[in-house]
């Protein structure tokens, strides 16, 4: 019998708002562990994450998706969400809002499947240019280094009490991913079914 699983990127359903709510959660206690105070991850709820994703993703569309890497039994294994950029001063019509692999899935190609996936839609939909903020202390904002993104802003942004730096990294043109040893060297693409 053939137990491979088999990932593809395609467009979020509303039944998938409870397993992205647990790679949410799982991801966010496993990044941000040393970096944000303990007691907000712990707090963090995965029926309320549930609730809001249901919601985040009953609003979506081509040009603001939510996006995830699933098997055909619906689990998820990471996911992403975009639109347009909430920073009007800089020049990039388009964001990355959300982008988490389930911690050990990681390293796997699916973060550089969703990321191509959402340029895609964003190229197709007239977007021009991506920005995506990661937090400086997160040692996975240098996975957007290894995609061609730059660093072209800074800010600072309060989290349940803790002042944190983010960094924005840019990409001024929607052809600007760089492949990857798994992504656009001749490796098959995940379908996107939108
Ligand atoms: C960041 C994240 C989305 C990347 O997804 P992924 O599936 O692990 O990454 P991929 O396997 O697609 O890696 C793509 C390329 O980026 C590189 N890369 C991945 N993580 C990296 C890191 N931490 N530092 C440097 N390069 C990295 C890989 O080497 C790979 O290049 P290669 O194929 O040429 O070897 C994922 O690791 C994750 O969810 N991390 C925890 C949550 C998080 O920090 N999310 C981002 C919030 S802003």
């Amino acid at each position: 019998m053939d137990d491979t699983i088999r990932i593809g990127i395609r467009l979020a359903r509303p039944a998938d708002a409870g397993e992205i709510a647990h790679v949410y959660v799982d991801s966010w206690r496993d990044t941000y562990a040393n970096i944000l105070p303990e007691a907000g991850l712990l707090k963090m709820s995965k029926a309320e994450h549930t609730m809001g994703w249901a919601r985040t993703i009953k609003a979506s569309n081509l040009r603001n998706p939510v996006l995830v890497a699933a098997d055909t039994k619906q689990n998820v294994y990471g996911f992403a969400s975009a639109g347009p950029s909430r920073d009007r001063s800089l020049p990039y019509e388009g964001e990355v809002y959300t982008l988490y692999v389930a911690p050990g899935w990681t390293g796997q190609g699916l973060g550089s499947a969703l990321l191509s996936s959402v340029f895609r839609l964003f190229s197709k939909a007239n977007y021009r240019g991506i920005i995506i903020w990661a937090l400086s202390d997160n040692p996975s904002r240098f996975f957007y280094e290894a995609l061609g993104g730059q660093i072209v802003a800074e800010r600072d942004h309060t989290m349940w009490g803790r002042k944190m730096r983010e960094v924005g990294y840019g990409w001024p043109s929607l052809e600007g991913l760089k492949p990857t040893s798994r992504i656009g060297r001749g490796a098959p693409l995940p379908p996107t079914n939108a």
